[in-house]
């Protein structure tokens, strides 16, 4: 019978827009997509479709559509098929190139070593690298956020994740293969993932070489009998799949690269815009989060941790906002394996199913006056993302939302806690736009801001 009704549905409604195109009338440069999202949904509707060759391409904006979205199972909507430019990174058989049976057990790995686990020990490692990367700061100054935000996270990240071994020697060759790897992530690679170009070369050896790095590391953490480590890499050491078998050295390294990938860009690009956002709106908002600051700190006696870093609501919100305004995903994809329905119409098999996060958050009747920066309206019995479900989706939602949410908010806030105790700061130049030439999205750089130490840092 379902198939049957799947059946008598027609295809999402087209939006024609290569003539609009061809005559310019979209800024790709300032504004990525979204114009061209934003118009779809007003002149269309909450699903349509765009014909890009041969292939159709179906948006679906607003909290119901995203429901068919994030609600359908992976043999209807695929990951797989649309992140293969994940797989020179991550390697063969991790995650995306694995069976659907092994990468959901690959994915409970991760969220064991994200969430179930050393969520103490990971602030605790958090706290110490951001106090002592703050403390070298002059007493006043000038800095990029986005180049000191995007150091401190690869040295947290290497704390919690890849472990101490890599953490102490991150000045070294990691730090040059793992650049290398990054610059191996462009648009191109998007579309053509194998591309004979010189950075996939130099990604394709730069993941062999972290391979070797890694396997020597697993190789003696192996051996060690006495010693106890609480990051992230154990937890994949101490895995094993459902067959009892042990994640090889080459998938332990592809989830480690995995999570670091997830979450080094996105977490960095959050706390720049976050602060910009603040520094922008501290008129407003600085003195209710300086008080938020104090009273949570004395009832801890000046303790950062997971229970004082969970009572900073106000701080959250503020977090929450900046993701709402500047979501770095800015479009979230799967294939149709399966056809899927929703509202009356078809996503046939073959089709794009897209979500596009800075669409979603400016629609009007979800989010009142929505390009206003309004922390308040995360705050509060009436929130406005719990009113219905799937309207906030910085994170995404459902079987694949974000593993490393949690994670985020705990080390986006406690950079930003330490930094609103110890510093004053003004901005130094006008608000940048998003820059859509890269993958995840974030302000342009340099992010420039002025500071000055406190003489009484409470
Ligand atoms: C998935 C956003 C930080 C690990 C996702 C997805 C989004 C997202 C939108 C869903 C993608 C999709 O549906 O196609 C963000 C944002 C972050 C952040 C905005 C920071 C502000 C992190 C961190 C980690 C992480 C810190 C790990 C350390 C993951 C993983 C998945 C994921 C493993 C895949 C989950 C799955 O497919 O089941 N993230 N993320 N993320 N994220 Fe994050």
């Amino acid at each position: 019978y379902l198939v049957f009704s799947i059946k008598l549905r027609k295809a999402a409604p087209r939006f024609p827009v290569l003539i609009s195109i061809l005559r310019g009338k979209y800024d790709f440069i300032n504004r990525g997509p979204l114009d061209l999202i934003q118009d779809g949904y007003r002149t269309v509707g909450d699903i349509f479709r765009i014909q890009l060759f041969y292939r159709s391409i179906v948006f679906l904006i607003g909290p119901q559509a995203h429901r068919a979205f994030f609600e359908a199972k992976d043999h209807q909507l695929s990951q797989r098929e649309v992140y293969t430019f994940t797989i020179p990174v991550f390697g063969k058989n991790i995650v995306y190139d694995a069976s659907p049976k092994i990468m959901q057990q690959q994915l409970k790995f991760v969220n064991k070593g994200l969430n179930q686990m050393n969520m103490k020990a990971h602030v605790g490692k958090i706290v110490m690298e951001a106090e002592e990367w703050f403390d070298k700061w002059p007493d006043s100054g000038e800095v990029d956020l986005m180049k000191e935000f995007s150091e401190l996270i690869i040295l947290t990240a290497s704390r919690c994740l890849l472990g101490k071994e890599i953490r102490e020697n991150i000045q070294t060759e990691f730090a040059h293969f793992y650049q290398q790897l990054s610059d191996g992530m462009s648009h191109l690679s998007f579309f053509f993932p194998n591309a004979p170009t010189r950075a996939h070369k130099k990604r394709d050896l730069a993941r062999q070489e972290i391979a070797k790095i890694f396997s020597k590391i697993i190789k003696q953490r192996r051996t060690e009998e006495d010693v106890e480590h609480d990051d992230f890499l154990q937890v994949l050491i101490d895995a094993r799949y459902l067959d009892d078998s042990l994640p090889t050295d080459d998938e332990i390294t592809g989830l480690l690269l995995a999570a670091l990938f997830a979450g080094q860009h996105t977490s960095n690009i959050t706390s720049t815009w976050m602060g910009l956002l603040m520094i922008q709106h501290q008129s407003k908002w600085m003195s209710k989060l300086l008080d938020e600051q104090k009273q949570v700190m004395v009832k801890y006696q000046d303790e950062l941790s997971v229970d004082s870093l969970g009572e900073m609501n106000l701080l959250h919100a503020v977090m929450k906002e900046t993701l709402r305004l500047y979501p770095p995903l800015i479009l979230l994809m799967r294939k149709v394996i399966e056809p899927i329905a929703y509202n009356g119409y078809v996503l046939s098999k073959g089709d794009i199913a897209v979500v596009a996060p800075p669409v979603a958050h400016q629609i009007s009747n979800v989010f009142k006056d929505p390009k206003e920066f309004n922390p308040e309206r995360f705050l509060g019995e009436y929130a406005e993302d719990q009113v219905e479900k799937f309207s906030f989706i910085a994170f995404g939602g459902g079987r694949h939302s974000c593993l490393g949410e949690r994670f985020a908010y705990l080390q986006v806030k406690t950079i930003w806690s330490i930094l609103l105790r110890k510093f004053d700061f003004e901005l130094c130049q006008e608000h940048p736009l998003p820059d859509y030439s890269v993958l995840v999205v974030g302000p342009r750089p340099p992010c420039m801001v002025r500071f000055k130490r406190k003489i009484n840092s409470f």
